[in-house]
């Protein structure tokens, strides 16, 4: 009899988890290393949610609670739903978890059956396809190239459908690409999904508070309400207010899906941290003052970032609407030598010769369903940032 599960088998580590160790490894032997693989912001969370929290423990908010959220959380979602996207949702259409991540692997799991299709666009954030895979479902990715600054189009979506489709998952703006989806373009998508009544919606919407120029966030069942019957709305606290650590994710949705997924909950982690929901009540309810400086501050990175990558030799770099990461193509890299001598036959081996030869850590596209391209997590300084492009720039200049 096997030791390890079936299920083990069907799914890989974290590809960006594992950049980001190899990186600290490095560093620990004393390497000059800069890592642009980590996908979170780079400050600390707010002082008013760090003294929400104190205040919490002090009052000893410190034993478990109801399984899917407290009461005063759940309250501050469906406001904030209503506040910022015009969605109205009662208490028991929320749920909150360790996470936005587990928010999706409870609805997966609750919800997939062997041969059930999973349309997932790509490039797509790396815990997608996994998911599906642990929650015995089939993915399937559509790949919306450069061509269409990695947006699917609505015939690209109408082809993938099938009668087996179970969930469409829609993150925007995405990581890895940052790419924004108009309400034009989410239009074009919404109308599809109305002619396919049995495809749910799960809508992954963790940047939506990171948008840039005059970008205008949109979720589906806030343009389509034709579609709010069948849409899990997703988001969370991790990205916006800078609580990655925290772990706190939240949906709203239908009711019997909201129940069967604080179902999966309740035998897995039970409720989300206590203390960290505390947080999350006054991120939502408090201040948000800060977010228009963040978002500034990330504006000029990337404008930074998508400049100078774009004058590294063989590498085109869009510039994207939201979140923060870029997703450049290195086809003019593919079939050369680096100056050490490495053979850049994919991007896997451009990232590996640029983390070696100059100590600049990115995620190669391979993880995220799209090649030749790389992820660069542009959530650090200005300075670091510049240096970084410019080993870059170095690296692809020494290209053979
Ligand atoms: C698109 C997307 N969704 C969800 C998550 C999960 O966020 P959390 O840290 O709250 O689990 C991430 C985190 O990287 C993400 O990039």
């Amino acid at each position: 009899m096997a030791f390890l599960s079936d299920t083990l088998a069907r799914v890989k580590p974290s590809p960006t988890i594992a950049v980001t160790t190899k990186a600290q490894e490095l560093k620990a032997q004393g390497r000059d290393i800069i890592g642009l693989g980590a996908g979170e912001p780079d400050f600390d969370t707010p002082e008013n949610i760090r003294n929400a929290a104190k205040a919490a423990i002090d009052a000893g908010k410190t034993r478990y609670t109801a399984v899917d959220g407290i009461p005063e959380l759940k309250k501050a979602i469906c406001a904030k739903f209503l506040r910022e996207n015009g969605l109205t949702y009662q208490p028991n259409q929320i749920t909150v978890g360790t996470g936005g991540k587990q928010i999706l692997y409870n609805a997966l799991m609750a919800t997939c059956n062997p041969g059930d299709e999973v349309i997932i666009p790509a490039p797509y954030w790396v815990s997608y396809p996994d998911m599906v895979l642990l929650a015995g479902g089939t993915p399937v990715p559509v790949v919306a190239g450069i061509e269409t600054q990695f947006k699917l189009t609505a015939a690209q979506l109408e082809a993938a459908i099938t009668p087996k489709t179970k969930w469409f998952i829609f993150n925007s703006p995405s990581n890895p690409t940052g790419a924004g989806y108009t309400e034009a373009e989410l239009r074009a998508l919404t109308d599809v999904l109305m002619r396919h009544p049995h495809v749910w919606i799960m809508s992954d919407d963790m940047y939506e508070h990171l948008v840039f120029d005059d970008f205008k966030f949109v979720t589906p069942a806030q343009i389509e309400p034709g579609l709010y019957d069948r849409t899990l709305t997703c988001n969370g606290t991790s990205k916006a207010y800078a609580m990655t650590g925290w772990r706190i994710g939240y949906a709203g949705g239908p009711v019997h899906l909201i129940k069967a997924m604080g179902t999966i909950q309740s035998q897995s982690t039970s409720n989300p941290c206590s203390v960290s929901q505390y947080a999350a009540l006054e991120a939502l309810n408090g201040t948000q003052d800060y977010l228009a400086p963040h978002r500034a501050l990330f504006q000029r990175r990337r404008d930074l970032v998508v400049d100078m990558l774009n004058q590294a030799k063989g590498v085109t770099c869009p510039k994207p609407e939201g979140a923060f990461y870029v997703y450049p193509d290195i086809s003019g890299c593919i079939g050369k030598t680096s100056a050490a001598g490495t053979l850049i036959k994919d991007d896997e081996a451009f990232a590996s010769a640029l983390l070696e030869e100059t100590g600049v850590a990115v995620v190669f596209g391979a993880a995220f369903g799209l090649s030749p391209n790389f992820r660069v997590s542009y959530a650090t300084s200005e300075a670091i940032l510049e240096d970084a492009c410019r080993r870059i720039q170095d690296f692809c200049a020494g290209l053979k």
